[in-house]
Protein backbone atom coordinates (compact mmCIF):
# COMPACT_ATOMS: atom_id res chain seq x y z
CA UNK A 1 0.00 0.00 0.00
CA UNK A 2 1.50 3.31 -1.06
CA UNK A 3 0.70 6.30 1.23
CA UNK A 4 3.38 9.43 -0.11
CA UNK A 5 2.35 11.47 -2.39
CA UNK A 6 4.86 13.53 -4.09
CA UNK A 7 2.04 16.47 -4.84
CA UNK A 8 2.42 17.81 -1.01
CA UNK A 9 6.00 18.89 -1.40
CA UNK A 10 6.23 19.32 -5.90
CA UNK A 11 8.80 22.55 -5.54
CA UNK A 12 10.01 22.15 -2.37
CA UNK A 13 13.68 22.89 -1.80
CA UNK A 14 14.53 19.38 -2.46
CA UNK A 15 12.71 19.32 -5.71
CA UNK A 16 14.82 22.12 -6.68
CA UNK A 17 17.90 20.94 -5.65
CA UNK A 18 16.88 17.37 -7.87
CA UNK A 19 15.66 18.85 -10.81
CA UNK A 20 18.14 21.12 -11.49
CA UNK A 21 20.78 18.28 -11.17
CA UNK A 22 18.52 16.51 -13.30
CA UNK A 23 18.39 19.07 -15.91
CA UNK A 24 22.52 19.40 -15.96
CA UNK A 25 22.80 15.79 -16.40
CA UNK A 26 20.65 15.98 -19.13
CA UNK A 27 21.86 18.98 -20.63
CA UNK A 28 25.40 17.31 -20.26
CA UNK A 29 23.90 14.02 -22.03
CA UNK A 30 22.88 16.28 -25.42
CA UNK A 31 26.39 17.55 -25.69
CA UNK A 32 26.74 14.81 -28.17
CA UNK A 33 23.98 14.20 -30.88
CA UNK A 34 23.78 10.71 -30.03
CA UNK A 35 20.17 9.67 -28.85
CA UNK A 36 19.63 8.99 -25.00
CA UNK A 37 17.43 7.12 -23.02
CA UNK A 38 15.89 8.42 -19.63
CA UNK A 39 14.35 5.76 -17.32
CA UNK A 40 12.66 6.97 -14.47
CA UNK A 41 12.20 4.43 -11.92
CA UNK A 42 9.78 6.48 -9.48
CA UNK A 43 8.27 9.30 -12.02
CA UNK A 44 5.53 10.26 -9.61
CA UNK A 45 2.58 12.29 -11.89
CA UNK A 46 4.62 14.59 -14.05
CA UNK A 47 3.37 17.37 -13.30
CA UNK A 48 1.70 19.13 -10.27
CA UNK A 49 -0.68 21.17 -9.54
CA UNK A 50 0.34 24.25 -6.86
CA UNK A 51 -3.30 25.12 -6.15
CA UNK A 52 -4.22 21.64 -5.10
CA UNK A 53 -5.49 21.63 -1.93
CA UNK A 54 -2.40 18.98 -1.48
CA UNK A 55 0.40 21.59 -2.12
CA UNK A 56 -2.08 24.60 -0.09
CA UNK A 57 -1.85 21.96 2.41
CA UNK A 58 2.17 22.23 3.09
CA UNK A 59 2.62 25.16 0.52
CA UNK A 60 6.13 23.61 0.33
CA UNK A 61 7.09 25.32 -2.57
CA UNK A 62 6.83 28.68 -1.10
CA UNK A 63 10.47 28.13 0.61
CA UNK A 64 11.24 26.40 -2.90
CA UNK A 65 11.11 27.36 -6.18
CA UNK A 66 9.58 30.10 -5.13
CA UNK A 67 12.35 31.53 -3.58
CA UNK A 68 14.88 30.60 -7.19
CA UNK A 69 12.27 32.63 -8.73
CA UNK A 70 12.59 36.07 -6.56
CA UNK A 71 16.51 35.97 -7.31
CA UNK A 72 15.84 34.95 -10.56
CA UNK A 73 17.61 37.79 -12.08
CA UNK A 74 20.99 37.09 -10.40
CA UNK A 75 20.86 33.22 -11.50
CA UNK A 76 24.33 32.03 -13.17
CA UNK A 77 24.14 30.29 -16.84
CA UNK A 78 24.19 26.65 -15.30
CA UNK A 79 21.19 27.44 -13.60
CA UNK A 80 19.14 29.37 -16.73
CA UNK A 81 17.54 26.04 -18.44
CA UNK A 82 16.19 24.95 -15.31
CA UNK A 83 14.66 28.29 -14.52
CA UNK A 84 13.47 28.65 -17.66
CA UNK A 85 11.31 25.44 -17.19
CA UNK A 86 10.02 26.40 -14.43
CA UNK A 87 8.81 29.76 -15.63
CA UNK A 88 7.28 28.61 -18.44
CA UNK A 89 4.53 27.02 -16.04
CA UNK A 90 4.05 30.52 -14.26
CA UNK A 91 0.82 33.00 -14.48
CA UNK A 92 2.25 35.44 -12.45
CA UNK A 93 4.74 37.78 -13.68
CA UNK A 94 7.97 38.30 -12.10
CA UNK A 95 7.29 41.88 -10.02
CA UNK A 96 5.12 40.09 -8.11
CA UNK A 97 6.86 37.14 -6.76
CA UNK A 98 8.04 38.70 -3.58
CA UNK A 99 4.15 38.74 -2.69
CA UNK A 100 3.81 34.68 -3.79
CA UNK A 101 6.44 33.90 -0.76
CA UNK A 102 4.40 35.73 1.81
CA UNK A 103 0.74 34.98 0.87
CA UNK A 104 -0.11 31.45 0.20
CA UNK A 105 -3.47 32.51 -1.74
CA UNK A 106 -1.23 33.43 -4.90
CA UNK A 107 -0.81 29.56 -5.18
CA UNK A 108 -3.52 30.03 -7.71
CA UNK A 109 -1.34 32.04 -9.53
CA UNK A 110 2.04 30.09 -9.79
CA UNK A 111 0.02 27.46 -10.94
CA UNK A 112 2.28 24.86 -11.99
CA UNK A 113 5.63 23.11 -10.92
CA UNK A 114 7.05 20.32 -13.59
CA UNK A 115 8.21 16.53 -12.34
CA UNK A 116 11.03 14.94 -13.36
CA UNK A 117 9.39 12.96 -16.10
CA UNK A 118 8.24 16.86 -17.50
CA UNK A 119 11.79 18.26 -17.66
CA UNK A 120 13.00 15.05 -19.35
CA UNK A 121 10.52 15.48 -21.94
CA UNK A 122 11.10 19.13 -22.36
CA UNK A 123 15.04 18.43 -22.59
CA UNK A 124 14.69 15.68 -25.00
CA UNK A 125 15.82 15.92 -28.76
CA UNK A 126 13.71 14.62 -32.00
CA UNK A 127 15.58 10.82 -31.08
CA UNK A 128 15.89 10.61 -27.44
CA UNK A 129 13.41 8.53 -25.22
CA UNK A 130 11.60 8.51 -21.68
CA UNK A 131 10.47 5.41 -19.83
CA UNK A 132 8.95 6.12 -16.71
CA UNK A 133 7.80 3.39 -13.99
CA UNK A 134 5.36 4.17 -11.16
CA UNK A 135 3.57 1.73 -9.22
CA UNK A 136 0.59 3.90 -7.34
CA UNK A 137 -2.75 3.92 -9.05
CA UNK A 138 -3.77 7.54 -9.01
CA UNK A 139 0.08 8.92 -10.17
CA UNK A 140 -0.13 6.70 -13.61
CA UNK A 141 -3.52 7.96 -14.33
CA UNK A 142 -2.03 11.54 -14.31
CA UNK A 143 0.95 10.59 -15.92
CA UNK A 144 -1.67 9.26 -18.78
CA UNK A 145 -3.05 11.94 -18.98
CA UNK A 146 -0.20 14.56 -19.73
CA UNK A 147 2.25 12.08 -21.91
CA UNK A 148 -0.12 9.57 -23.86
CA UNK A 149 0.21 12.36 -26.71
CA UNK A 150 4.02 12.05 -27.00
CA UNK A 151 5.14 8.76 -28.68
CA UNK A 152 9.03 8.67 -27.32
CA UNK A 153 7.35 8.69 -23.65
CA UNK A 154 6.83 5.34 -22.76
CA UNK A 155 4.47 4.48 -19.18
CA UNK A 156 4.93 1.16 -17.10
CA UNK A 157 2.48 0.75 -14.27
CA UNK A 158 4.99 -1.03 -12.39
CA UNK A 159 7.65 -1.42 -9.68
CA UNK A 160 10.52 0.63 -11.23
CA UNK A 161 13.65 -0.88 -8.97
CA UNK A 162 12.61 -4.46 -10.75
CA UNK A 163 11.21 -2.89 -13.74
CA UNK A 164 13.91 -1.12 -14.95
CA UNK A 165 15.92 -4.85 -15.42
CA UNK A 166 13.81 -5.74 -18.24
CA UNK A 167 14.66 -1.89 -20.30
CA UNK A 168 18.28 -1.61 -20.13
CA UNK A 169 20.50 -1.67 -21.90
CA UNK A 170 18.14 -0.02 -24.23
CA UNK A 171 18.96 0.31 -28.02
CA UNK A 172 20.59 3.94 -27.76
CA UNK A 173 22.77 2.45 -24.96
CA UNK A 174 23.54 5.98 -23.57
CA UNK A 175 21.00 7.58 -21.18
CA UNK A 176 20.37 8.24 -17.65
CA UNK A 177 18.24 6.28 -15.10
CA UNK A 178 17.12 8.60 -12.03
CA UNK A 179 15.76 6.68 -8.74
CA UNK A 180 13.57 8.43 -6.81
CA UNK A 181 12.13 6.37 -3.80
CA UNK A 182 9.51 7.59 -1.42
CA UNK A 183 11.85 5.78 1.34
CA UNK A 184 8.48 4.18 2.83
CA UNK A 185 10.32 1.48 3.63
CA UNK A 186 13.32 1.15 6.07
CA UNK A 187 15.11 -1.17 3.63
CA UNK A 188 15.16 1.35 0.76
CA UNK A 189 18.40 2.57 2.46
CA UNK A 190 20.10 -0.86 3.03
CA UNK A 191 19.10 -2.03 -0.52
CA UNK A 192 19.98 0.68 -2.96
CA UNK A 193 24.42 0.02 -2.74
CA UNK A 194 23.43 -3.73 -3.95
CA UNK A 195 20.51 -2.44 -6.34
CA UNK A 196 23.19 0.02 -7.97
CA UNK A 197 25.99 -2.62 -8.31
CA UNK A 198 23.44 -5.35 -10.18
CA UNK A 199 22.20 -1.85 -12.53
CA UNK A 200 26.13 -1.16 -13.10
CA UNK A 201 26.28 -4.88 -14.49
CA UNK A 202 23.42 -4.54 -16.57
CA UNK A 203 24.42 -1.60 -18.20
CA UNK A 204 27.86 -0.13 -17.32
CA UNK A 205 27.77 2.90 -19.50
CA UNK A 206 24.50 4.35 -17.79
CA UNK A 207 24.67 7.71 -15.84
CA UNK A 208 22.49 7.17 -12.32
CA UNK A 209 21.06 9.36 -10.18
CA UNK A 210 19.74 8.50 -7.14
CA UNK A 211 18.36 10.50 -4.80
CA UNK A 212 17.91 10.62 -0.87
CA UNK A 213 16.56 12.93 2.10
CA UNK A 214 19.24 14.07 4.85
CA UNK A 215 17.46 12.86 7.68
CA UNK A 216 17.74 14.29 11.40
CA UNK A 217 18.36 10.24 13.07
CA UNK A 218 21.05 10.01 9.97
CA UNK A 219 19.21 6.98 8.71
CA UNK A 220 20.93 7.91 5.04
CA UNK A 221 24.53 7.20 5.80
CA UNK A 222 23.59 3.55 5.76
CA UNK A 223 22.69 3.98 1.92
CA UNK A 224 26.13 6.39 1.99
CA UNK A 225 28.08 3.46 3.94
CA UNK A 226 26.67 0.81 1.41
CA UNK A 227 27.94 2.88 -1.48
CA UNK A 228 31.35 3.75 -0.02
CA UNK A 229 31.46 0.13 0.23
CA UNK A 230 30.43 -1.22 -2.66
CA UNK A 231 32.58 -2.40 -5.96
CA UNK A 232 31.31 1.07 -7.60
CA UNK A 233 33.79 3.89 -8.53
CA UNK A 234 32.99 7.24 -10.09
CA UNK A 235 30.13 8.52 -7.86
CA UNK A 236 29.74 11.77 -6.96
CA UNK A 237 27.90 13.39 -4.00
CA UNK A 238 25.81 16.56 -4.30
CA UNK A 239 24.23 17.45 -0.94
CA UNK A 240 22.06 20.24 1.01
CA UNK A 241 20.71 20.91 4.24
CA UNK A 242 19.13 23.94 5.60
CA UNK A 243 19.82 26.92 8.66
CA UNK A 244 18.65 25.34 11.85
CA UNK A 245 16.35 27.72 12.39
CA UNK A 246 14.55 27.52 8.97
CA UNK A 247 14.65 23.82 9.64
CA UNK A 248 12.54 24.04 12.63
CA UNK A 249 9.89 26.13 11.00
CA UNK A 250 9.57 23.22 8.59
CA UNK A 251 6.30 20.72 8.37
CA UNK A 252 8.40 18.26 7.19
CA UNK A 253 10.65 17.86 10.21
CA UNK A 254 12.57 14.79 9.95
CA UNK A 255 13.75 16.02 6.56
CA UNK A 256 16.93 18.58 6.81
CA UNK A 257 18.58 18.65 2.94
CA UNK A 258 18.41 16.99 -0.24
CA UNK A 259 21.19 14.59 -0.88
CA UNK A 260 22.15 13.05 -5.04
CA UNK A 261 24.58 10.62 -5.51
CA UNK A 262 25.64 10.55 -9.32
CA UNK A 263 26.69 7.17 -10.95
CA UNK A 264 29.20 7.99 -13.98
CA UNK A 265 28.57 12.11 -13.92
CA UNK A 266 28.91 13.03 -17.58
CA UNK A 267 32.42 14.91 -18.56
CA UNK A 268 32.73 18.42 -16.30
CA UNK A 269 29.49 18.47 -14.67
CA UNK A 270 30.64 18.87 -11.58
CA UNK A 271 31.86 22.08 -12.75
CA UNK A 272 28.53 23.36 -14.27
CA UNK A 273 27.17 22.03 -10.24
CA UNK A 274 30.07 24.21 -8.37
CA UNK A 275 29.60 27.15 -10.82
CA UNK A 276 25.56 27.25 -9.70
CA UNK A 277 26.18 26.73 -6.13
CA UNK A 278 26.06 29.83 -4.38
CA UNK A 279 23.30 31.11 -5.92
CA UNK A 280 21.56 27.96 -4.88
CA UNK A 281 22.67 28.25 -1.36
CA UNK A 282 21.97 32.48 -1.67
CA UNK A 283 18.73 31.65 -3.03
CA UNK A 284 17.30 28.45 -0.57
CA UNK A 285 18.76 30.02 2.25
CA UNK A 286 20.82 26.76 3.02
CA UNK A 287 23.22 26.39 5.45
CA UNK A 288 26.75 26.73 3.82
CA UNK A 289 28.69 25.26 5.99
CA UNK A 290 27.29 21.44 5.73
CA UNK A 291 25.95 21.73 2.25
CA UNK A 292 28.53 20.04 -0.05
CA UNK A 293 28.21 21.34 -3.94
CA UNK A 294 29.86 18.19 -5.05
CA UNK A 295 32.16 16.00 -3.79
CA UNK A 296 33.62 12.37 -4.71
CA UNK A 297 31.77 9.62 -2.23
CA UNK A 298 33.68 7.11 -4.76
CA UNK A 299 36.43 8.53 -7.05
CA UNK A 300 37.15 7.57 -10.56
CA UNK A 301 39.13 4.32 -10.75
CA UNK A 302 42.40 5.38 -12.35
CA UNK A 303 43.83 3.54 -14.94
C1 LIG B 1 9.42 11.02 -4.69
S1 LIG B 1 8.11 10.57 -5.72
C2 LIG B 1 8.75 10.80 -7.33
C3 LIG B 1 8.91 12.22 -7.75
C4 LIG B 1 9.39 12.39 -9.17
N1 LIG B 1 10.56 11.56 -9.45
C5 LIG B 1 9.76 13.85 -9.42
O1 LIG B 1 10.90 14.25 -9.15
O2 LIG B 1 8.90 14.59 -9.90
C6 LIG B 1 8.13 8.82 -5.58
C7 LIG B 1 7.07 8.13 -6.44
O3 LIG B 1 7.38 6.74 -6.47
C8 LIG B 1 6.16 5.99 -6.48
N2 LIG B 1 6.55 4.64 -6.05
C9 LIG B 1 6.72 4.15 -4.81
N3 LIG B 1 7.21 2.89 -4.85
C10 LIG B 1 7.39 2.60 -6.17
C11 LIG B 1 7.92 1.49 -6.87
N4 LIG B 1 8.36 0.40 -6.23
N5 LIG B 1 7.99 1.54 -8.22
C12 LIG B 1 7.55 2.64 -8.89
N6 LIG B 1 7.04 3.73 -8.29
C13 LIG B 1 6.96 3.71 -6.95
C14 LIG B 1 5.26 6.77 -5.56
O4 LIG B 1 3.91 6.48 -5.86
C15 LIG B 1 5.66 8.23 -5.88
O5 LIG B 1 4.81 8.74 -6.89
Amino acid sequence: MLSYQHAYHAGNFADVHKHWLLVLLLEALSRKDKPWCYLDTHAGRGIYSLDSAMAMKTAEWREGVARLLETSGSAPESVQSYLRIVQSYLRIVQSNLRTVTEDVSYAREIHMYPGSPEFARRLMRQNDREVLCELHPQEIEHLKKHFHKYDNVHLHFRDGFEGVFAMVPPPEKRGLVLIDPSYELKQDYQRIPAYLEKLHKRWAGATVAIWYPVLTDERHQTLLKGVRESALDNVLRSEIRRKSEIRKKEANKGMVGSGMLILNPPWKVDLAITSGWSYLVNSLQLDDQQSVAVDWLKPEKST
